[in-house]
């Protein structure tokens, strides 16, 4: 037995030791943690139970057979507890063999995300990782494709989260691709599908790892990811206060955090948030922060499509997802990748019983070939597609502009929404008073002061919530002072809101 106990000790120590101490200490001067370090700072103290600590790969091709065998596989793998929460989690150990994905590694990676999905908790996954192992070939692919498969069953169900902590290429970005949320961490962690040395082979074009697939490009160019950080150590610190936000599975409800913060507290501030020039911009998120519980808003993707805002926060204790127009860029206008953006984000929070916040001041779809060519159309008609399809309890606040498609869009009554209230100063009309006069009084273009008085009229008519409020479309209009009691009165009254969609193996989104 005394021997036994010795072995296991020997073995728990070279797996723990994963590559080696050299290759820890690269790791560490290149300004990363270790695969455990990552995970002893993520989850709570002493709660991490692993699994599969002696597995070791099977390959024999190379000389791999000759070489070391070292235990683990190149992946950490098993759960433990966030803030006392279950969480499952695999991270990837870059010492070995470079973090590359065997067939053993995949099994590993599988195992986890087979038991999230039995129990309803969600699958972190910190990837470090040079692909597939190349000495393996297609029994590599193949494991790539078991997690894959995995992860699309897994969509919806559980939340699945990505933190890209080194080098993710080739179609091993797809498994990523597919979670809920990707976090990255600037210049150490890279995505692309192809790397920059076949970048300029195949396009002559000449650009850096960061720049063709690193964190900043990622979160401001292609919208891939959806957070960056300076450090390991900032990105798992958000990550725990992310996982904070959510219900384990969507069998559940999100988990209410107790607050101090009145569900009825009047801030007067807002009254004069929105400028008397429906021309002049303000800051959205400022009404957000004033809203919200304890001023606690997590933004998704703040550097991607700033002309929308998506984030989490809590209002009297629970989850809520903030979808809100931004009037400091783009007037606030819809385009392609703001549709985009917030379509992910309202079927992320449908899918898991998150109820939707929206704050509307949207002067329209933006317009032009760029956005045309494009494909404006079918992007756009995501958003009002993930809306629309949306049971989740839906409460929308127009502050200003809800000008025409745009303002059906953006959870309208029309779209089921629960509550829609409006400020004051809300202009509800199929498009703004100038435009709209031009078009009606065309022939009056000449004459200044007669087109002048027409827009007067159309806008003491129309530059209102009364007319929309006339026909139920808005609910009420509300002093801005109000609007978070306003929410938090909706809200608890929808609590047990219930609502299905007919029966259908899928819809079709458009793609
Ligand atoms: C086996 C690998 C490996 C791999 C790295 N290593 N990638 N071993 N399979 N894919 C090993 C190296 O041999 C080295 O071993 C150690 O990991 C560290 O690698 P270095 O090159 O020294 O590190 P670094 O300079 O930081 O460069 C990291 C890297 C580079 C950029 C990831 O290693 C690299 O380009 N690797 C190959 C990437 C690749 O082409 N992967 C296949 C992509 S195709 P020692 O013993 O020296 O420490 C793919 C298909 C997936 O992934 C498809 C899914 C559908």
């Amino acid at each position: 037995m005394h021997d036994i106990i010795h072995r296991l000790e020997a073995k728990r120590e070279a797996a723990r030791l994963g590559g080696g101490q050299k290759r820890i200490d690269a790791q560490h001067k290149k300004g990363k943690l270790s695969a455990r370090e990552r995970i002893e700072l993520f989850l709570d103290p002493d709660s991490f139970e692993e699994w599969d600590m002696f597995k070791e790969h099977r390959c024999t091709d190379f000389g791999m057979d000759q070489g070391e065998k070292i235990p683990g596989d190149g992946v950490v793998t098993g759960y433990g507890t966030v803030n006392g929460r279950l969480v499952f989690v695999f991270s990837q150990d870059f010492t070995v063999f470079g973090g590359s994905l065997s067939e053993t590694h995949a099994e590993k990676i599988c195992k986890v995300m087979d038991h999230a999905m039995k129990v309803g908790a969600p699958v972190i996954g910190l990837n470090d990782s040079g692909g597939a192992r190349i000495q393996e070939g297609v029994a590599s692919l193949g494991g790539y494709a078991d997690v894959f498969q995995r992860n699309v069953m897994a969509s919806g169900v559980i939340p699945q989260i990505s933190m890209i902590m080194g080098p993710c290429a080739g179609g091993a970005v797809y498994s990523p691709a597919m979670t809920d949320f990707i976090f990255m961490v600037k210049d150490t962690s890279y995505m692309f599908v192809t790397g920059p040395d076949v970048v300029k082979t195949v396009t002559h074009e000449e650009v850096t790892a960061e720049e063709l697939g690193g964190a900043v490009t990622h979160n401001t160019k292609s919208g891939v990811a959806d957070l960056a950080f300076e450090n390991d150590v900032e990105a798992l610190i958000y990550l725990r206060r992310l996982i904070n936000f959510l219900p384990s599975s969507n069998r559940e409800k999100p988990p209410v955090l107790p607050t101090d913060d009145p569900a009825e507290r009047f801030d007067h501030s807002l009254d004069t948030l929105v400028p008397d020039n429906a021309n002049q911009p303000y800051d959205m998120k400022e009404l957000i922060i004033k809203v919200v519980d304890d001023c606690d808003f997590f933004e998704i993707q703040p550097d991607y499509a700033k002309n929308i805002i998506t984030g989490f926060a809590r209002m009297d204790g629970s989850t809520v997802g903030i979808v809100a127009n931004q009037p400091l860029v783009l007037a606030g206008c819809l385009d392609i990748k703001s549709s985009i953006k917030a379509a992910r984000f309202v079927r992320f929070c449908d899918a898991f019983n998150i109820p939707i916040i929206t704050f509307v001041d949207v002067p329209g779809f933006m317009p032009g070939t760029t956005q045309e060519y494009g494909g404006i159309i079918k992007h756009g008609a995501k958003l009002l597609y993930a809306y629309a399809e949306c049971t989740v309890p839906k409460v929308t606040v127009i502050t200003r502009k809800a000008y025409g498609g745009a303002y059906d869009v953006m959870s309208s009554k029309h779209l089921r929404g629960d509550v829609n209230l409006a400020w004051p100063s809300a202009e509800i009309a199929v498009m703004g008073p100038k435009g709209a006069v031009e078009i009606i009084f065309r022939e009056e273009k000449n004459d200044p002061a007669k087109l002048a008085q027409r827009e007067a009229e159309y806008k003491e008519k129309f530059a209102n919530p009364f007319v929309a409020a006339s026909r139920g479309f808005i609910d009420d209009v509300i002093m801005p002072h109000a609007t978070r009691k306003r929410i938090c009165r909706s809200l608890a009254m929808l609590a047990d809101k219930q609502l299905e969609n007919p029966w259908r193996k899928h819809g079709n989104i458009p793609l």
